[in-house]
Protein backbone atom coordinates (compact mmCIF):
# COMPACT_ATOMS: atom_id res chain seq x y z
CA UNK A 1 0.00 0.00 0.00
CA UNK A 2 3.01 2.29 0.26
CA UNK A 3 1.87 3.86 3.76
CA UNK A 4 4.48 4.15 6.36
CA UNK A 5 3.13 2.59 9.46
CA UNK A 6 4.48 2.94 12.91
CA UNK A 7 4.32 1.74 16.32
CA UNK A 8 3.84 2.98 19.98
CA UNK A 9 7.91 2.30 20.67
CA UNK A 10 9.09 5.67 21.36
CA UNK A 11 6.70 5.58 23.79
CA UNK A 12 8.91 3.19 25.88
CA UNK A 13 11.95 5.76 25.61
CA UNK A 14 9.92 8.89 26.69
CA UNK A 15 9.22 8.50 30.71
CA UNK A 16 5.58 10.38 30.16
CA UNK A 17 4.01 10.41 33.52
CA UNK A 18 0.67 10.54 31.32
CA UNK A 19 -0.59 9.14 28.78
CA UNK A 20 -4.16 11.12 26.75
CA UNK A 21 -6.20 8.47 24.90
CA UNK A 22 -8.70 10.19 22.93
CA UNK A 23 -10.89 9.96 20.04
CA UNK A 24 -14.81 9.44 19.18
CA UNK A 25 -17.31 7.00 20.26
CA UNK A 26 -16.75 3.18 19.82
CA UNK A 27 -13.42 3.73 17.95
CA UNK A 28 -11.31 1.46 20.59
CA UNK A 29 -10.00 4.08 22.93
CA UNK A 30 -10.60 1.83 25.87
CA UNK A 31 -9.00 -1.21 24.00
CA UNK A 32 -5.70 1.14 23.28
CA UNK A 33 -5.82 2.26 26.69
CA UNK A 34 -6.15 -1.16 28.66
CA UNK A 35 -2.91 -2.31 25.69
CA UNK A 36 -1.11 0.38 26.71
CA UNK A 37 -1.75 0.37 30.03
CA UNK A 38 -0.51 -3.60 30.25
CA UNK A 39 2.80 -3.12 27.76
CA UNK A 40 3.77 -0.37 30.44
CA UNK A 41 2.90 -2.91 33.19
CA UNK A 42 4.10 -5.85 32.03
CA UNK A 43 7.57 -3.73 31.20
CA UNK A 44 8.11 -2.83 34.81
CA UNK A 45 6.49 0.50 35.25
CA UNK A 46 3.70 0.74 38.23
CA UNK A 47 0.77 1.97 35.86
CA UNK A 48 -2.46 3.32 36.46
CA UNK A 49 -5.24 3.23 33.96
CA UNK A 50 -7.89 5.36 34.43
CA UNK A 51 -11.62 5.75 32.68
CA UNK A 52 -13.65 8.95 33.21
CA UNK A 53 -16.05 7.06 31.33
CA UNK A 54 -19.98 6.96 33.14
CA UNK A 55 -20.16 3.03 31.86
CA UNK A 56 -17.77 0.52 33.56
CA UNK A 57 -15.68 -0.04 30.37
CA UNK A 58 -11.97 -1.14 32.14
CA UNK A 59 -14.10 -3.33 34.46
CA UNK A 60 -15.56 -5.33 31.20
CA UNK A 61 -12.60 -5.08 28.92
CA UNK A 62 -9.99 -6.92 32.00
CA UNK A 63 -13.08 -8.67 33.00
CA UNK A 64 -12.31 -7.48 36.65
CA UNK A 65 -14.48 -5.44 38.98
CA UNK A 66 -12.90 -2.18 38.69
CA UNK A 67 -14.37 1.02 40.84
CA UNK A 68 -13.98 4.67 42.17
CA UNK A 69 -11.03 3.51 43.96
CA UNK A 70 -7.56 2.41 42.99
CA UNK A 71 -7.67 -1.36 42.67
CA UNK A 72 -4.93 -3.88 41.42
CA UNK A 73 -6.16 -5.51 38.21
CA UNK A 74 -5.93 -9.36 39.07
CA UNK A 75 -2.92 -11.22 37.86
CA UNK A 76 -0.91 -8.18 36.41
CA UNK A 77 2.04 -7.08 38.97
CA UNK A 78 1.86 -3.42 39.07
CA UNK A 79 -1.10 -2.98 37.10
CA UNK A 80 -4.04 -0.24 38.63
CA UNK A 81 -7.20 0.78 37.32
CA UNK A 82 -9.93 3.40 38.75
CA UNK A 83 -12.89 3.71 36.47
CA UNK A 84 -14.40 7.59 37.91
CA UNK A 85 -17.58 8.98 37.30
CA UNK A 86 -18.22 12.14 37.31
CA UNK A 87 -20.63 12.39 40.27
CA UNK A 88 -17.76 11.21 41.92
CA UNK A 89 -15.59 14.15 40.36
CA UNK A 90 -18.35 16.42 41.43
CA UNK A 91 -18.52 15.55 44.97
CA UNK A 92 -14.67 15.99 45.17
CA UNK A 93 -15.02 19.20 43.48
CA UNK A 94 -17.61 20.18 46.02
CA UNK A 95 -16.00 19.13 48.63
CA UNK A 96 -12.89 21.06 47.75
CA UNK A 97 -14.57 24.61 46.70
CA UNK A 98 -18.21 24.25 48.10
CA UNK A 99 -17.44 25.43 51.20
CA UNK A 100 -15.89 28.40 50.04
CA UNK A 101 -17.81 29.38 47.36
CA UNK A 102 -20.84 29.09 49.54
CA UNK A 103 -19.04 31.45 52.20
CA UNK A 104 -18.31 34.24 49.68
CA UNK A 105 -21.65 34.64 48.04
CA UNK A 106 -24.08 33.78 51.36
CA UNK A 107 -22.30 36.97 52.56
CA UNK A 108 -23.86 38.90 50.29
CA UNK A 109 -26.69 37.58 48.92
CA UNK A 110 -29.42 35.33 50.42
CA UNK A 111 -28.73 31.81 48.40
CA UNK A 112 -29.01 28.51 50.10
CA UNK A 113 -26.62 25.76 49.29
CA UNK A 114 -27.63 24.52 45.74
CA UNK A 115 -26.08 27.13 44.29
CA UNK A 116 -22.94 25.70 44.73
CA UNK A 117 -23.92 23.09 43.22
CA UNK A 118 -25.19 24.81 40.39
CA UNK A 119 -21.66 26.29 40.16
CA UNK A 120 -20.46 22.98 40.37
CA UNK A 121 -22.22 21.88 36.87
CA UNK A 122 -20.86 24.94 34.73
CA UNK A 123 -19.48 23.71 31.69
CA UNK A 124 -15.70 23.26 31.88
CA UNK A 125 -15.56 22.26 35.96
CA UNK A 126 -15.86 18.93 35.48
CA UNK A 127 -13.21 18.35 33.27
CA UNK A 128 -10.85 20.50 35.09
CA UNK A 129 -11.35 18.62 38.69
CA UNK A 130 -11.07 15.53 36.75
CA UNK A 131 -7.37 16.91 35.04
CA UNK A 132 -6.45 18.04 38.56
CA UNK A 133 -7.65 14.55 39.65
CA UNK A 134 -5.63 12.97 37.65
CA UNK A 135 -2.51 15.17 38.21
CA UNK A 136 -2.67 14.79 41.34
CA UNK A 137 -2.73 11.05 40.82
CA UNK A 138 0.41 11.41 38.44
CA UNK A 139 2.14 14.14 40.56
CA UNK A 140 1.52 11.87 44.01
CA UNK A 141 4.44 9.53 42.97
CA UNK A 142 2.91 6.65 43.88
CA UNK A 143 2.56 5.33 39.36
CA UNK A 144 5.56 5.88 37.07
CA UNK A 145 2.72 6.17 34.30
CA UNK A 146 -1.03 6.90 34.62
CA UNK A 147 -2.92 5.93 31.35
CA UNK A 148 -5.98 7.80 30.75
CA UNK A 149 -9.37 6.68 28.89
CA UNK A 150 -10.92 9.86 28.16
CA UNK A 151 -14.40 10.54 27.69
CA UNK A 152 -16.01 12.00 24.48
CA UNK A 153 -13.59 13.45 21.99
CA UNK A 154 -12.32 17.21 22.73
CA UNK A 155 -14.12 17.24 25.44
CA UNK A 156 -11.22 18.05 27.79
CA UNK A 157 -9.82 20.91 25.38
CA UNK A 158 -13.11 22.49 26.82
CA UNK A 159 -11.02 23.53 29.95
CA UNK A 160 -8.98 25.97 27.92
CA UNK A 161 -11.80 27.89 27.84
CA UNK A 162 -12.83 27.60 31.53
CA UNK A 163 -12.56 31.04 32.84
CA UNK A 164 -14.58 32.49 30.13
CA UNK A 165 -17.11 30.17 30.18
CA UNK A 166 -17.36 29.66 33.74
CA UNK A 167 -18.05 33.53 34.24
CA UNK A 168 -20.67 33.23 31.55
CA UNK A 169 -22.51 30.55 33.36
CA UNK A 170 -22.84 32.28 36.21
CA UNK A 171 -24.12 35.34 34.76
CA UNK A 172 -26.95 33.65 32.94
CA UNK A 173 -27.18 31.91 36.64
CA UNK A 174 -26.99 35.52 38.77
CA UNK A 175 -27.15 38.93 36.73
CA UNK A 176 -26.26 40.54 39.65
CA UNK A 177 -23.24 38.45 40.51
CA UNK A 178 -21.45 40.31 37.49
CA UNK A 179 -21.57 43.49 38.91
CA UNK A 180 -20.41 42.66 42.53
CA UNK A 181 -17.47 40.56 40.42
CA UNK A 182 -17.07 44.03 38.80
CA UNK A 183 -17.31 45.67 42.06
CA UNK A 184 -14.73 43.55 43.20
CA UNK A 185 -12.95 44.24 40.35
CA UNK A 186 -12.81 48.02 41.16
CA UNK A 187 -11.98 47.72 44.95
CA UNK A 188 -9.48 44.50 44.29
CA UNK A 189 -7.46 43.93 47.50
CA UNK A 190 -9.03 47.07 49.30
CA UNK A 191 -12.67 45.24 50.23
CA UNK A 192 -13.09 42.20 51.81
CA UNK A 193 -16.02 40.58 52.77
CA UNK A 194 -14.82 39.26 55.86
CA UNK A 195 -11.38 39.64 57.82
CA UNK A 196 -9.12 37.00 56.54
CA UNK A 197 -11.39 34.99 54.05
CA UNK A 198 -10.67 35.20 50.52
CA UNK A 199 -12.04 37.16 47.56
CA UNK A 200 -14.46 35.86 45.51
CA UNK A 201 -12.03 37.30 43.26
CA UNK A 202 -9.28 35.28 44.46
CA UNK A 203 -11.23 32.24 44.03
CA UNK A 204 -11.49 32.68 40.98
CA UNK A 205 -8.61 33.51 40.30
CA UNK A 206 -6.98 30.72 41.95
CA UNK A 207 -9.17 28.26 39.80
CA UNK A 208 -7.80 30.31 37.02
CA UNK A 209 -4.46 29.41 37.81
CA UNK A 210 -5.55 25.67 38.33
CA UNK A 211 -6.55 25.74 34.88
CA UNK A 212 -2.96 27.03 34.03
CA UNK A 213 -1.43 24.56 36.00
CA UNK A 214 -3.09 21.92 33.79
CA UNK A 215 -2.70 23.17 30.53
CA UNK A 216 1.15 23.91 31.45
CA UNK A 217 1.69 20.02 32.19
CA UNK A 218 -0.61 18.61 29.24
CA UNK A 219 1.51 20.79 27.16
CA UNK A 220 4.65 19.27 27.86
CA UNK A 221 5.70 17.03 26.08
CA UNK A 222 8.42 15.30 27.90
CA UNK A 223 5.39 14.78 30.37
CA UNK A 224 2.02 14.04 28.52
CA UNK A 225 1.23 12.18 25.52
CA UNK A 226 -1.92 12.60 23.51
CA UNK A 227 -2.94 8.90 21.46
CA UNK A 228 -5.65 9.72 18.87
CA UNK A 229 -8.09 6.67 18.10
CA UNK A 230 -9.79 6.55 15.39
CA UNK A 231 -11.17 4.20 12.23
CA UNK A 232 -10.69 4.55 8.33
CA UNK A 233 -13.45 6.13 7.35
CA UNK A 234 -15.10 9.17 6.14
CA UNK A 235 -16.50 10.16 9.83
CA UNK A 236 -12.95 9.00 11.40
CA UNK A 237 -11.38 11.37 9.15
CA UNK A 238 -13.68 14.05 9.89
CA UNK A 239 -12.93 14.12 13.35
CA UNK A 240 -9.62 13.26 13.88
CA UNK A 241 -9.08 16.23 11.57
CA UNK A 242 -11.61 18.39 13.84
CA UNK A 243 -9.76 17.36 17.24
CA UNK A 244 -6.22 18.09 15.48
CA UNK A 245 -7.35 21.28 14.49
CA UNK A 246 -8.50 22.21 17.82
CA UNK A 247 -5.15 20.40 19.62
CA UNK A 248 -3.06 22.83 17.21
CA UNK A 249 -5.19 25.90 18.10
CA UNK A 250 -4.14 25.55 21.92
CA UNK A 251 -0.35 24.47 21.27
CA UNK A 252 -1.18 20.55 22.00
CA UNK A 253 0.70 18.01 20.32
CA UNK A 254 -0.84 14.88 19.25
CA UNK A 255 1.79 12.31 18.99
CA UNK A 256 -0.01 9.09 17.99
CA UNK A 257 -2.74 8.28 15.60
CA UNK A 258 -3.76 4.93 16.26
CA UNK A 259 -5.98 3.85 12.71
CA UNK A 260 -8.04 0.72 14.39
CA UNK A 261 -10.40 -2.25 13.19
CA UNK A 262 -8.16 -2.14 9.18
CA UNK A 263 -8.64 -4.62 7.86
CA UNK A 264 -5.33 -6.55 7.17
CA UNK A 265 -6.65 -9.80 4.95
CA UNK A 266 -9.64 -10.12 3.06
CA UNK A 267 -10.94 -13.25 1.76
CA UNK A 268 -14.35 -12.42 0.57
CA UNK A 269 -15.65 -9.64 -1.28
CA UNK A 270 -17.17 -8.34 1.32
CA UNK A 271 -13.83 -7.54 2.92
CA UNK A 272 -11.98 -6.72 -0.36
CA UNK A 273 -15.10 -4.13 -1.08
CA UNK A 274 -13.95 -2.64 2.41
CA UNK A 275 -10.82 -2.65 2.46
CA UNK A 276 -10.93 -0.68 -0.63
CA UNK A 277 -12.61 1.55 0.91
CA UNK A 278 -10.60 1.43 4.10
CA UNK A 279 -7.56 2.10 1.69
CA UNK A 280 -9.11 5.57 0.89
CA UNK A 281 -9.00 7.16 3.92
CA UNK A 282 -5.78 5.44 5.01
CA UNK A 283 -4.36 7.25 2.48
CA UNK A 284 -5.61 10.24 3.14
CA UNK A 285 -4.62 10.42 6.85
CA UNK A 286 -1.33 9.61 5.92
CA UNK A 287 -0.85 12.36 3.07
CA UNK A 288 -2.45 14.88 5.94
CA UNK A 289 -0.73 13.82 8.95
CA UNK A 290 2.06 11.23 8.09
CA UNK A 291 4.80 13.57 8.16
CA UNK A 292 3.96 14.83 11.87
CA UNK A 293 2.20 12.53 13.67
CA UNK A 294 3.05 8.69 14.00
CA UNK A 295 0.15 6.43 12.54
CA UNK A 296 -0.17 3.03 13.98
CA UNK A 297 -2.73 0.47 12.16
CA UNK A 298 -4.44 -1.97 14.20
CA UNK A 299 -5.79 -5.06 12.26
CA UNK A 300 -9.36 -5.72 12.50
CA UNK A 301 -9.75 -8.83 14.66
CA UNK A 302 -12.56 -11.63 14.21
CA UNK A 303 -13.10 -11.56 18.35
CA UNK A 304 -13.96 -8.53 20.61
CA UNK A 305 -10.62 -7.43 22.68
CA UNK A 306 -11.99 -8.58 26.42
CA UNK A 307 -9.13 -10.51 28.91
CA UNK A 308 -5.86 -10.11 29.16
CA UNK A 309 -5.26 -12.35 26.52
CA UNK A 310 -6.35 -10.49 23.62
CA UNK A 311 -5.60 -6.96 24.84
CA UNK A 312 -1.89 -8.43 25.16
CA UNK A 313 -2.14 -9.02 21.40
CA UNK A 314 -3.29 -5.55 20.76
CA UNK A 315 -0.65 -4.33 23.15
CA UNK A 316 2.18 -6.54 20.69
CA UNK A 317 0.46 -4.71 17.65
CA UNK A 318 1.07 -1.65 19.10
CA UNK A 319 4.49 -2.51 20.83
CA UNK A 320 5.96 -4.80 18.17
CA UNK A 321 9.21 -5.66 19.69
CA UNK A 322 7.39 -7.36 22.52
CA UNK A 323 6.35 -9.95 20.01
N1 LIG B 1 -9.11 -4.18 16.55
C1 LIG B 1 -10.28 -4.63 16.99
N2 LIG B 1 -10.81 -5.75 16.46
C2 LIG B 1 -12.00 -6.21 16.87
N3 LIG B 1 -12.75 -5.63 17.82
C3 LIG B 1 -12.27 -4.51 18.38
C4 LIG B 1 -11.01 -3.95 18.02
N4 LIG B 1 -10.81 -2.86 18.75
C5 LIG B 1 -11.87 -2.73 19.54
N5 LIG B 1 -12.76 -3.72 19.33
C6 LIG B 1 -14.07 -3.89 19.98
O1 LIG B 1 -14.86 -2.76 19.67
C7 LIG B 1 -15.69 -2.41 20.76
C8 LIG B 1 -15.48 -0.95 21.14
O2 LIG B 1 -14.14 -0.76 21.60
P1 LIG B 1 -13.81 0.19 22.83
O3 LIG B 1 -14.73 -0.07 23.94
O4 LIG B 1 -12.35 0.09 23.07
O5 LIG B 1 -14.15 1.59 22.18
P2 LIG B 1 -14.21 3.03 22.90
O6 LIG B 1 -13.65 4.02 21.94
O7 LIG B 1 -13.61 2.97 24.24
O8 LIG B 1 -15.78 3.21 23.01
P3 LIG B 1 -16.56 4.32 23.93
O9 LIG B 1 -16.42 5.61 23.19
O10 LIG B 1 -17.95 3.79 23.96
O11 LIG B 1 -15.88 4.33 25.26
C9 LIG B 1 -15.35 -3.38 21.87
O12 LIG B 1 -16.31 -4.39 21.87
C10 LIG B 1 -13.99 -3.93 21.47
O13 LIG B 1 -13.81 -5.25 21.93
MG1 LIG C 1 -14.39 3.41 26.14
Amino acid sequence: MGLMVSSLLQLDRVDNKLIMIGGKGGVGKTTCAAALALHFALAGRKTLVISSDPTPSLSDIFENPIGDRETVIQGIKGLYGIEISSDVVLEMWRRRFGPEIYEVISSFANLDYDFVDYIGTAPGIEEEYMLNYILDLVEGGQYDLVVWDTAPAGHTLRLLHLPHIFLKHLEAATKFYLNIYSYFEKVKDSVRLRKGKRSLLEIISSWENLAEKIVRFIRDQSKTSFILVTIPEALGVKQTERIIKDFDQYQLTVRYLVINHVIESADCSFHEAKQKMQRMYLKALDKKYGHRIEIVHVGESPQEVKGIDRINEISQILFPSRR
